[in-house]
């Protein structure tokens, strides 16, 4: 019989990228503080992560990054007009994203030297347990979300479980790419994964997404993980040794990916979740189709 999985608690969110792609607007304001409509995607993100369960987030930020943790901090005079206003419901959407006592914590990468970097800079406030990484520039429209889908996955194989997404084979190139093994309806066994295959070289068309449930050996592995793809320590490369002693499964999850750290992915977000909003849907419509 196959033992129960270690229960997922913690989160990490890697926010000390450079976020060179939507410059200059990340300047002085971190990319994943951006809005999509009218909230800071990371406000999605961490919605995201308390559906699945997370009890706890390890942000992983930089410099110029400070405005995150005042994020989920309280703004007492903002707060305070608005209550004097009666604008109850903005402060609801405050509210709502204000830290609760100790789920969050915050490290730093000092030198952005790669997506495996940050999450090993995590490793001694994650200790000896299993986490989720989600790419907080990554927002997925599902429901349930991602993680929640990924996380029921997990506590039925257990091992490590990783969110994927089929992209057109001519853009393989651009994302961590995995080599399937066994497919069973959207989960997937995995024999291997490579980032950034050269063109016409990737093994199939699913990409590694920003999802991902990792067992806590991947710390040790990241410690000796030379720089590969773009010069930056990858945690696909590190993951890619794990799999020679644990299983990596990989799930189709039900879902839009948008990923809001490349300009038209940003707008794509916008527009798309704009027009699913029952108080904005109509209007955004209109003057969609009033430009077209
Ligand atoms: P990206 O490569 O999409 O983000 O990394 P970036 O480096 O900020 O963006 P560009 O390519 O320069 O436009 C995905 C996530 O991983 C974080 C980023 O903040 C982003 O949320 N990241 C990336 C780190 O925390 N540290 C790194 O060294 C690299």
């Amino acid at each position: 019989m196959t033992a129960t999985p270690r229960r997922l608690r913690k989160a990490v969110l890697p926010v000390a990228g450079l976020g060179t792609r939507v410059l200059p607007g990340t300047k002085t304001t971190p990319k994943e503080l951006l809005n999509v409509v009218d909230r800071p995607i990371l406000s999605y993100i961490v919605e995201e992560a308390r559906e699945a369960g997370i009890e706890h987030i390890v942000f992983v930020t930089g410099r110029a990054k400070q405005a995150i943790e005042d994020y989920f901090d309280h703004q007492v005079e903002l707060e305070a007009q608005l209550q004097a206003k009666g604008k109850t419901d903005i402060l609801d959407a405050l509210n709502a994203d204000l830290a609760r006592p100790g789920e969050m914590s915050f490290t730093r990468q000092m030198q952005p030297k790669g997506l495996g970097h940050a999450v090993w800079c995590a490793k001694d406030i994650i200790g000896d347990e299993p986490f989720a990484v989600i790419l907080p520039d990554v927002i997925v429209d599902a429901a349930p979300g991602a993680l929640k889908q990924l996380a029921q996955v997990y506590a039925q194989v257990g091992g490590n479980v990783i969110g994927v997404e089929a992209v057109p084979e001519a853009e393989t190139h651009k994302y961590g790419i995995v080599d399937p093994d066994a497919r069973d309806g959207r989960r997937i066994t995995m024999k291997g994964m490579v980032e950034k295959p050269a063109q016409g070289t990737a093994p199939s068309n699913l990409s590694i997404s920003g999802r991902y449930i990792l067992q806590p050996e991947i710390f040790d592995i990241l410690e000796t993980q030379e720089r590969g793809a773009g010069g930056e320590i990858q945690l696909t490369d590190a993951m890619a040794r794990l799999m020679t002693r644990q299983t990596f499964t990989a799930f189709e999850y039900e879902g839009v990916t948008h990923d809001c750290g490349d300009k038209i992915g940003l707008l794509r977000a916008n527009v798309a979740l704009a027009l699913k909003r029952p108080d904005l849907g109509e209007a955004a419509r209109a003057a969609l189709t009033a430009l077209l």
